[in-house]
């Protein structure tokens, strides 16, 4: 089948439009479609309003697709379909669309849920990736350390443990880095975990990094007892941090 309707899965970055790649920023502006995941509190998208100032809006339609992240599975493939449903109805015959991600499409990234019912819907579209400067690199540049040097080993986690924070802590024995995503609402027992294991000073935590109002701790004397919000993220580190 001729493939003539283009759909790029566009990495906008963790916030600074300026963090988007020349390849992302040429796909966008070539779109007549622009599809944006709309944010869990029911507010714009965040990925929208990333790539604000590079839309048109007089020749660009933007489609938000409400994407429901429901806890059984059930209502989660339902949710999922009924979203590449409407992305199927609103893609034209020909042309080109974008769909925005937070980050990199691939870090948890919600094109992947859509990925498969789209194409069952419209084999005539043509899937490409166009990856992002993903949040934890962000907010590793903001602070000025390294992830990883040399032969050092990291692990990437959601934090999103009930009461098991110890035992993510506790891989530090496997590991020199952990980045810990979607941390905001742990963060209260993450601190107390950590705290715990004596490793007050080997956290960087980073709040809505590359927004106007990023927030950035590094140890935990100044990190607030609360939750933080959902765009949150921690790096633990198994030596003391040090700027680059
Ligand atoms: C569903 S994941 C998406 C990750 C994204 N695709 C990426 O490449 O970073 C959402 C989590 O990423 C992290 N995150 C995304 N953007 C962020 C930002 N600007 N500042 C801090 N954390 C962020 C948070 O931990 C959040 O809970």
């Amino acid at each position: 089948m001729n493939k003539l309707v283009k759909l790029t899965v566009v990495g906008m970055g963790p916030g600074d439009p300026e963090l988007i790649t020349l390849k992302g920023l040429r796909r966008i502006q070539a779109a007549q479609l622009i599809f944006v995941p709309r944010s869990r509190d029911r507010q714009q998208s965040i990925a929208h309003q990333i790539a604000g100032e590079y839309l048109d809006l007089a020749r660009q339609c933007i489609v938000e697709l409400p994407l429901v992240m429901a806890t059984d599975p059930v209502h989660m493939v339902a949710a999922w379909e009924a979203a590449a449903t409407l992305m199927a109805q609103a893609l034209p015959t020909a042309g080109e669309a974008v769909y925005l991600v937070l980050g990199d499409p691939s870090l948890y990234g919600t094109f992947t849920y859509l990925a498969a019912a789209l194409q069952t819907q419209r084999p005539d579209l043509l899937i490409e990736i166009v990856p992002g400067v993903n949040s934890y690199s962000a907010a590793a540049a903001a602070a000025g350390i390294p992830l990883v040097i040399g032969n050092e080993r990291v692990a990437i986690l959601p934090a999103l443990y009930e009461d098991d924070l110890a035992s993510v802590i506790a891989l530090l024995d496997q590991f020199d880095t952990l980045v810990l995503l979607k941390a905001g609402a742990a963060l209260p027992r993450l601190k107390a975990a950590l705290l715990a294991a004596g490793r007050a000073d080997q956290v960087l935590v980073a709040e809505r990094v590359g927004f106007a109002d990023q927030r950035l701790w590094q140890g935990l004397e100044t990190l607030p007892d609360e939750a933080l919000t959902y765009f949150s993220l921690a790096i633990v580190k198994k030596r003391v941090m040090r700027d680059a």
